[in-house]
């Protein structure tokens, strides 16, 4: 098992844990934080029994627990459920001397995390990430997100949680659509440190999709430490963390123009394919490494194709936040492990497109 303290700050530090049996960490972990009391908030497709060991565990360090349970899955990133979280911390009585215990997907963590940095300007928070996808990226980093008027994640704050407990034993009996979902971000991963990672998850595909607990491990582990590195350099997207966003600038056009059909895993592999392909275009990516990204992600149960017109991508990219004032940037491997910020002309990108989508 590692274990990482990042300091954000002096006030702030963020413990991660992160391997096969952390989840009995958590008790432990909340208890040196000194809370009053607790609020567990739970995903509402996370089994019973997670949820009730994790309330166990906190009463029998003698905390007041609450536990509630509010929807899972992208609807959850809503004002209207942030409100209801929002409610529940206030009839739970939270106070700035709480911490709140969020268990479930990107989604629950992002809504809680936007919520908990907001009430009463901010307390304390744990995550419990329950899919492939919120243990290998949404737990770890610091950012959360609601959707708003069409916009994915257009209203959210940087806040970093205090705790993060991630244990790959429970992707052990994930459906199988949900298990799969996160490894598009493990092979951004690896596509950010370089081509001999991406050819390890090659290698490795058939006992990560046979849910090997040792291999898991390994995976998880590989892509939470590579998320904090990146994290470490630059925790407020100045600089390095911009890296992160490969395959998301083609992959949330593509979550939007599904309105939220296709996952945001799904997604984000198709994105990865479009945008290596933009790669090998406009920064010679040799084609092998853009073939060797595709294999890697179908192997992993991933689709790569899209489905949707570069007029309908375009339209949607226009409104992302990050290129409001101006033309889209976007982080371009020149070789798999050596990625450029490359800036295109929205006609550009268009052609681009419609290239890979005809
Ligand atoms: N904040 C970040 O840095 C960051 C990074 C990546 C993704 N995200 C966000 O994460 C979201 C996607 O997260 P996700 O892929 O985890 O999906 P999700 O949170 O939308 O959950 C998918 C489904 O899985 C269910 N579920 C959760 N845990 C389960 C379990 N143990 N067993 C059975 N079902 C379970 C949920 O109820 C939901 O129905 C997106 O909104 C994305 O924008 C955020």
């Amino acid at each position: 098992m590692d274990e990482v303290t990042l300091t954000l700050h002096e006030e702030k530090v963020s413990r991660v844990v992160v391997g096969s049996g952390a989840l009995s960490r958590l008790a432990g972990l909340v208890t040196g934080l000194d809370p009053l009391n607790v609020l567990v908030l739970a995903d509402s497709g996370v089994p019973d029994s997670i949820v009730d060991s994790v309330v166990n565990q906190l009463e029998g360090r003698g905390m007041t627990v609450s536990a509630s349970s509010v929807g899972g899955g992208e609807g959850v990133k809503t004002l209207g459920s942030v409100e209801k979280i929002w409610r529940l911390m206030v009839a739970s009585g939270l106070t700035r001397r709480s911490v709140l215990v969020a268990i479930g997907g990107g989604s629950l963590l992002d809504a809680s995390g936007f919520a908990a940095s907001t009430y009463m300007r901010g307390i304390k928070l744990a995550y419990v990430p329950t899919t492939t996808l919120a243990q290998v990226d949404a737990a770890v980093g610091g950012k959360n997100a609601i959707d708003v008027g069409g916009g994915k994640n257009l209203v959210g704050t940087f806040y970093h949680p205090d705790i993060v407990v991630i244990d790959p034993t429970i992707l052990a009996n994930l459906p199988n659509h949900i298990f799969v979902d996160g490894f598009s971000e493990v092979v951004k991963h690896a596509a950010i440190r370089g081509k001999r990672w991406v050819s390890w998850l090659l290698t490795i595909a058939d006992a990560v999709m046979a849910r090997d607990e040792k291999v898991l491990n390994e995976v998880v582990r590989f892509s939470v430490l590579t998320k904090l590195d990146v994290i470490r350099r630059d925790y407020k997207e100045r600089g390095a963390r911009v890296l992160l966003n490969f395959g998301h600038t083609v992959g949330h056009a593509i979550e939007v123009v599904s309105g939220y059909r296709i996952s945001h895993g799904k997604a984000v592999a198709m994105g990865l394919v479009a945008e290596a392909s933009l790669a090998t275009k406009v920064l010679g990516l040799p084609m092998d490494e853009a073939d060797l990204l595709s294999a890697a992600l179908t192997e992993l149960g991933l689709p790569t194709g899209i489905g949707y017109s570069a007029e309908e991508l375009v339209s949607v990219m226009r409104l992302d936040k990050k290129f409001l004032n101006g033309r889209p940037r976007i982080p371009l491997p020149r070789r798999l492990g050596d990625f450029e910020i490359v800036e295109f002309e929205w006609g550009v990108i268009a052609a681009c497109l419609s290239e890979l989508t005809h």
